[in-house]
């Protein structure tokens, strides 16, 4: 076997054994392993590699298997007509090549006049819940079993009797001999919500989602739990003697799809309201697309939609495969997680030092667009995640948006794997990385690392920052590496000649760069202190803080001196005070606020901002500024009301609870619990005597 093949054939290997356990997990354990999703993409996988190396089959491969294990609480019975499963398209183009496949079929041998130039197809939500099949005999209802492998099926019909919207009797006059409906079973959202709740409640194991949650109800032994559960059933097949005389049964036997529906809500069915009959492909694909995100609406889950042939004649030409009919085909919702192999792990270091560990897999379709990486966050991540070299993983889009790994296959996992890590030593700079015991971040602390410089620069220029255009990762990476730079502040002393010599740089470029650079050094001390990328200061955080303190020194000095000062401030936290403590602290640092102060930069507020800080906290002039005040009791000829207003018009504000940071009680006659608190915290207590004269 050359070692192309090889390669294949243990991935064969390794994907029958993973799809064999997850198969015995999900019907025989009833504990799921890994998601359907998942499922269905290693399972396509092992088709495509068997479709292309026959001799890759063996019989216990999955894709051999028609229909499923069944368990055995239940009595087992055969359907009257077998339940069969649906093949699966998972983008347009596969829909239209089984559109194609099956005009091919109905216009085989047939006459020129007879070609068939589009079908008729109707286009149904798919339920993601649980297949049943449902006997009515003399029209009522006798039987109801799962699917099962499709042939024999398993016995619920307690269960089922217990679900409100599957009558128990037709609403049929004369009702032929035999009936059998098949739909979905499910539990919507918010049951489902429900159901978990009570689980987590009671220290149980919670589903894993909705439609596990029907299928472990379905199977409950006792039916009381089941009916509790709040089940749900929409139907979409139905089977009638062929004998049927339409006379003596007032109802016309349906002869498409969309009779067959209204057939089954005219006998007594709840069926899925959102159908549509379409000719031809180019209207049911703009159905599929609005299905796409419509579906995040419904109160329930999808998982995917069906299109099938309208007409049962039609129907019939096409016929069945061993596993589905050729007339349906299911288009599954595009996936918001599938597995990929990982190729690697790069490593970022960001403008903080923080190493981030990115995977690096084979390129995979996710929710409609390609990703190739993944970030892996911090080195906690990456240790529960116990990656190792060349492991399946399972990507998903978090918030439709970034990719991020969920887990690791380790099923998958080939035994000389190496277990990865974080490198000890920056990839940039070769010096040693630090992790903080608490803290999850592993850093660079190598204050010239070039990697830090480039993230400080990007930081700098950025728009939020001093908005440089022009000045583009590219061109840092270059100013960096060229050792043209060491800090923010030697942008400001760039030699234009030096800078138009860069790659893809010119005159122009540079003279517009150098321009941008001068205007910048006017930028609001806010934009300035943004720019500084101190840990924790986001461009609104800046603001707040630059409102407060109007230059870099008063800002230095608070910070290392009164930090508490800066924590009074709304909003800002001991997190924030620490992070500006420690930056300003720096050595480093107090060298680049020198070197920008002389380069021309203000690192100050101007006249101008300072005036708008003025007006603005107006209030702190005022006399009761920052004096929080509880009120109790009844005070002798103010009401609530007067008293608060008049206290808030004086700048201090009211609170109802009495905490250490009270400043005052304002107490009144009958004063109860609040004088006990106050008198125990040590809080100074006033009457309205006293609250008036601070007033004035
Ligand atoms: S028609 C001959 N219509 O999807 C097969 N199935 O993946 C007839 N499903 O086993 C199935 N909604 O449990 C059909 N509107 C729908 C459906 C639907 C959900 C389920 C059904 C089936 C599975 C196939």
């Amino acid at each position: 076997m050359n070692s192309d093949l090889n390669k294949k054939f243990n991935r064969a290997i390794e994907l029958r054994k993973l799809l064999n356990e997850a198969s015995h997990a999900y019907y025989v354990l009833d504990a799921p392993s890994i998601e359907d999703s998942v499922y269905d993409q290693l399972y396509r996988e092992l088709v495509n590699l068997e479709n292309r190396y026959p001799e890759l089959i063996t019989a216990d491969s999955p894709t051999q298997r028609v229909g499923d294990k069944l368990s055995s609480n239940f009595p087992k019975k055969t359907h009257r007509v077998p339940l069969q499963s649906l093949d699966n398209a998972f983008n347009f183009q596969e829909v239209s090549e089984w559109n194609a496949r099956s005009l091919k079929i109905l216009n085989q041998g047939e006459s020129k006049e007879d070609i068939l130039t589009s079908i008729e197809l109707i286009c149904e939500l798919k339920i993601d819940g649980n297949a049943i099949a449902l006997s009515y005999e003399n029209g009522l209802l006798v039987r109801a079993c799962s699917r099962g492998d499709g042939i024999q099926g398993e016995d619920i019909t307690s269960n089922v009797k217990t679900i409100n919207s599957i009558p128990l009797s037709l609403r049929m006059e004369n009702p032929p001999k035999w009936i059998e409906i098949r739909g979905e079973a499910f539990i919507p959202h918010r049951t489902f919500e429900g159901i978990n709740k009570k689980r987590r409640m009671a220290l149980e194991s919670e589903f894993a989602n909705s439609r596990n949650a029907c299928a472990g109800t379905l199977r409950q032994l006792d039916p009381q739990v089941v009916a509790s559960r709040k089940l749900d059933f929409f139907a979409y097949t139905i089977h009638l003697p062929e004998e049927l005389d339409e006379i003596k049964y007032n109802l016309a036997k349906p002869k498409t799809q969309i009779e067959a529906l209204q057939y089954l809500k005219n006998i007594g069915f709840k069926i899925n309201p959102y159908n549509q009959v379409f000719l031809g492909l180019k209207d049911l694909k703009e159905f599929l697309n609005e299905w796409e995100i419509k579906r995040h609406d419904l109160p329930y889950s999808t998982d995917g939609l069906v299109i099938k042939v309208n007409k049962f004649n039609l129907q019939k030409r096409l016929g069945f495969t061993q596993k589905a009919p050729r007339w349906a085909i299911a288009l599954k919702h595009p996936a918001a997680e599938a597995p990929s192999k990982l190729l690697g792990l790069t490593f970022q270091v960001g403008r903080t030092g923080v190493v981030t560990p990115v995977a690096e897999f084979e390129p995979i379709m996710l929710a409609g667009t390609s990703v190739s990486r993944a970030t892996l966050h911090n080195a906690n991540r990456l240790l529960s995640l116990d990656l190792h070299s060349d492991d399946t993983i399972i990507i998903r889009k978090a918030g439709e948006i970034i990719p991020e790994v969920v887990r690791v296959l380790p099923g998958l996992r080939n035994q000389y794997a190496k277990c990865l890590s974080l490198p000890i030593n920056c990839p940039i700079c070769n010096s040693t990385l630090i992790s903080e015991n608490d803290e999850a971040a592993t850093r660079c602390i190598n204050t010239n690392c070039p990697a830090i410089l480039q993230g400080a620069l990007r930081h700098w220029v950025n728009k939020g920052a001093m908005n440089i255009e022009g000045l583009g990762s590219k061109l840092i990476e270059q100013l960096v590496e060229k050792k043209l730079i060491n800090s923010i502040a030697d942008l400001y002393e760039l030699d234009i000649n030096l800078l138009e010599k860069l790659d893809r740089m010119g005159a122009k470029s540079a003279k517009k760069i150098i321009q941008e650079l001068e205007i910048s050094k006017g930028k609001p001390w806010h934009k300035q202190l943004y720019g500084l990328g101190i840990p924790h200061i986001g461009e609104r955080n800046a603001q707040t803080i630059a409102m407060q303190f109007t230059n870099s020194s008063i800002l230095k000095d608070v910070a290392c001196k009164s930090p508490e000062v800066i924590q009074e401030i709304n909003g800002i936290g001991e997190e924030i005070s620490d992070s500006l403590k420690t930056w300003f602290s720096s050595e480093a640092n107090q060298k680049l606020i020198r070197d920008l102060k002389r380069v021309g930069l203000t690192l100050e507020a101007t006249q101008e901002e300072k005036l708008k800080k003025d007006q603005i906290s107006d209030n702190s002039t005022k006399l009761l500024f920052g004096k929080i005040f509880v009120l109790t009791g009844t005070l002798p000829s103010l009401s609530r009301s007067k008293a608060k207003e008049l206290i808030e018009n004086s700048g201090g504000s009211i609170s109802s609870s009495i905490s250490t940071n009270t400043s005052f009680l304002v107490a009144g006659e009958k004063a109860g619990s609040k004088l006990k608190k106050a008198k125990t915290l040590g809080i100074k207590i006033i009457d309205q005597n006293e609250l008036l004269k601070l007033l004035t």
